[in-house]
């Protein structure tokens, strides 16, 4: 069984009776799936206890739409949470996390303006700032992140270091349906049709010296495509609903 822990003086309490155990945290924003749980297993491989967060950061949706269909299913997560043997799922609210109504913020400047931050102004900055609070408040031995969002794993990576925090940050490779398509929360939100569209798109970005127009010509509406740090990287929408992946390519 999870235990569900709602407020910061509880974790904290619960923090400090773990003594030497070793603590593994995975922060989400819930709806969870294969993904969330390969990183959990990690988490519980290589720790004696698993923290899981699930909190709908509202301050990383730069689209109000897009965070008010953002899928809730909490119920089955915390069932999945039970049957992969997480000890703890921390479940705070907006008011636990935001005292200070986000007058306080962490900005990248460089990498987080680039792929991703160039269509969803201040998202990164909503994403570093909770992962910040959520790492402080946790103080785990280890955090766990998908290389799915392979823009955030390195600039929480960068984050925790250039800030001297003592969370080591381990990424994880991305896991895929049978058909190549990268699960993810949003998939729940795309028709039949849709999910066969994305399925596409997953393998036509693998394929050698694909473009944007490649993408397009299939009827998706592609807002990036770019080669940096030896990956592909790749933002697309299809139902109105925004799907990223990226892949590393042969060195
Ligand atoms: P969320 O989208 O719920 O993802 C939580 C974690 O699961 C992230 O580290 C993400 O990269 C990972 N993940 C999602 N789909 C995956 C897949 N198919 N394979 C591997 N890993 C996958 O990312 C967030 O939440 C938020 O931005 C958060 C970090 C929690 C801050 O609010």
């Amino acid at each position: 069984m999870t235990t569900v822990i709602k407020t910061i003086p509880e974790w904290v309490a619960t923090r400090n009776s773990l003594g030497t155990n070793t603590v593994g945290f995975v922060p989400t924003m819930g709806a969870l799936h294969q993904g969330h749980l390969d990183l959990m297993i990690k988490a519980k491989a290589e720790n004696d206890i698993v923290a899981v967060s699930i909190f709908v950061n509202p301050t990383q949706f730069n689209n109000k739409e897009d965070l008010a269909a953002y899928p809730v299913t909490f119920e089955s997560d915390l069932e999945k949470l039970s049957s992969s043997g997480v000890d703890y799922l921390f479940y705070p609210q907006y008011e636990d996390l935001y005292p200070d109504q986000y007058r306080y913020k962490i900005t990248e400047d460089s990498f987080s303006k680039t792929l991703c931050g160039q269509y969803r102004p201040g998202h990164f900055d909503g994403v570093l700032t909770v992962v910040m609070k959520l790492l402080n408040i946790i103080r785990a031995n280890k955090a766990y992140f998908g290389e799915k969002d392979y823009q955030q794993y390195i600039l929480i990576k960068d984050m925790v270091s250039s800030f001297f925090m003592e969370t080591e940050i381990v990424g994880c490779p991305i896991v895929r349906d049978d058909n190549g398509l990268a699960l993810s929360s949003r998939n729940i939100r795309l028709s039949e049709a849709g999910k066969k569209l994305a399925t596409k798109f997953a393998n036509l970005l693998k394929q050698k010296n694909v473009t944007a127009a490649d993408i397009q010509s299939e009827g998706i509406t592609v807002e990036y495509l770019e080669e940096v740090r030896n990956r592909r990287f790749a933002a697309v929408k299809i139902d109105g609903v925004r799907l990223i992946d990226n892949i590393e390519l042969d060195r």
